[in-house]
């Protein structure tokens, strides 16, 4: 019955305008998938990137993409501990054998960031957002759907395309609301640019999510969000001349801060750095995520709930991690600093505005995913 499929799949695709059936002989790579059944044939290399070699193949009678990710010593992503901070593994033993680097654990960690792409293409997937659907993750190869342009050929990446300004405001304007999407979900992709975007015959589809960090662990989701957001703003410009840079980035940062973003969110643009810390609410907010944090932590390492780490009013006990540390000592900071403001400036005739006066709250609040749920 395979057999059949395979044949008229076959007859349909090389006898078609598609163009794209030759098989070549099935890498090493990829014998555990043909062992398995699950992959027919390969087709041809659709490309080798930086991290992973690309195979166009047949699986289950469909064109899929098969991602081999190449050893670390051919691999030339820079600042890996960058992305991995925070990346913890299941298994205790195998997360102390990473945090020693020991043979075994650089194995383990080498294990982890092959996976971390198809756990977190699976988790974008389910959240909706326009990703290559994936398929299976086995022996180290990524199994997932190929992403094909309106001729029904593998799509080309943005950085391959001509575009008018109008097509490129339009594919920014998506872009955008899927980096709002992934923020939502808990990704932040870390290397997004014009060659991790493919496009498809209906849209922007983002690729190569390896390097991709957890805003809720890795202290460095912020500067890595803002480089996305530049990238993507920089991309665009180059089709539509004065294409304004707004601080999207940052806006989109704050409400997820704030527990205030959700996946259908439309950013204004606007940002007002100075009223950040401005309101008791936000200044709670951050003291509540320092203690969220600093609970996750204890758990993660298998340590009894500690008291909670920050207050208002106290300084933080000696137990915290450097990270809610640091938190803790933001909150205090902007706690004396909006007490300080309050006590010189003059009492506003209102009571005071939330930081996003301008942006409609209450829907984000109602249907939004909040960073405590997850
Ligand atoms: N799902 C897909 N559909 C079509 N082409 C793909 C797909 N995934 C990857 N490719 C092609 O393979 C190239 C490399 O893939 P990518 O995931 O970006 O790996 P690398 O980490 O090596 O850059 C992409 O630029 C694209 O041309
Ligand atoms: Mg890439």
């Amino acid at each position: 019955m395979c057999g059949l499929v395979m044949r008229l799949l076959q007859r349909t695709l090389s006898s078609g305008k598609s163009g794209l059936h030759r098989t070549m002989r099935i890498p090493d790579k990829l014998a555990t998938l043909a062992d398995y059944g699950i992959l027919q044939e390969v087709v041809r290399p659709l490309m080798s990137g930086k991290e992973a070699e690309v195979y166009l193949v047949v699986a289950g009678g469909a064109y899929r993409v098969a991602k081999i990710y190449k050893d670390a010593v051919h691999r030339t992503f820079k600042n890996r501990a960058e992305y991995t901070e925070g990346r913890r593994v299941r298994n205790s033993r195998d997360q102390r054998a990473i945090t020693k680097r020991s043979t075994r654990g650089r194995a383990q960690e080498e294990e982890a960031w092959r996976s971390a792409e198809a756990d977190i293409i699976h988790r974008l997937y389910a959240a909706g957002v326009r990703v290559p659907i994936p398929h299976h993750f086995i022996d180290g190869v990524l199994l997932m759907e190929l992403i094909l342009d309106a001729r029904g050929q593998p799509a080309p990446r943005l950085a391959d395309v001509a575009l008018s300004p109008q097509e490129a405001v339009a594919i920014h304007a998506r872009l955008l609301r899927e980096v709002v999407r992934m923020l939502c979900a808990g990704v932040v992709h870390g290397d997004l640019s014009e060659f991790n975007v493919l496009l498809s015959g209906d849209g922007p589809v983002i690729i190569d999510f390896p390097q991709s960090v957890d805003p809720a662990h890795n202290q460095n989701a912020r500067k890595l969000l803002v480089r996305d957001v530049g990238n993507l703003h920089t991309y665009v410009s180059r089709f539509a001349r004065d294409f304004p840079r707004r601080p999207y980035a940052e806006e989109m940062w704050e409400l997820y801060q704030a527990n205030m973003l959700a996946p259908d969110t439309v950013l204004t643009g606007v940002y007002r750095p100075e009223t950040r810390m401005g309101g008791t609410a936000s200044v709670e907010s951050l003291i509540r995520d320092a203690n969220r944090d600093e609970q996750r932590r204890r758990k993660s390492l298998g340590l009894a709930p500690g008291a909670a780490a920050a207050t208002m009013e106290e300084p933080s006990p000696p137990r915290l991690s450097k990270y809610a540390e640091k938190k803790a000592a933001m909150a205090r900071k902007a706690a004396e600093e909006a007490a300080q403001a309050r006590a010189a400036a003059p009492r506003p005739p209102s009571p005071p505005s939330r930081p996003t006066a301008e942006r409609p709250v209450e829907s984000r609040g109602a249907s939004g995913r909040s960073r405590r749920r997850r």
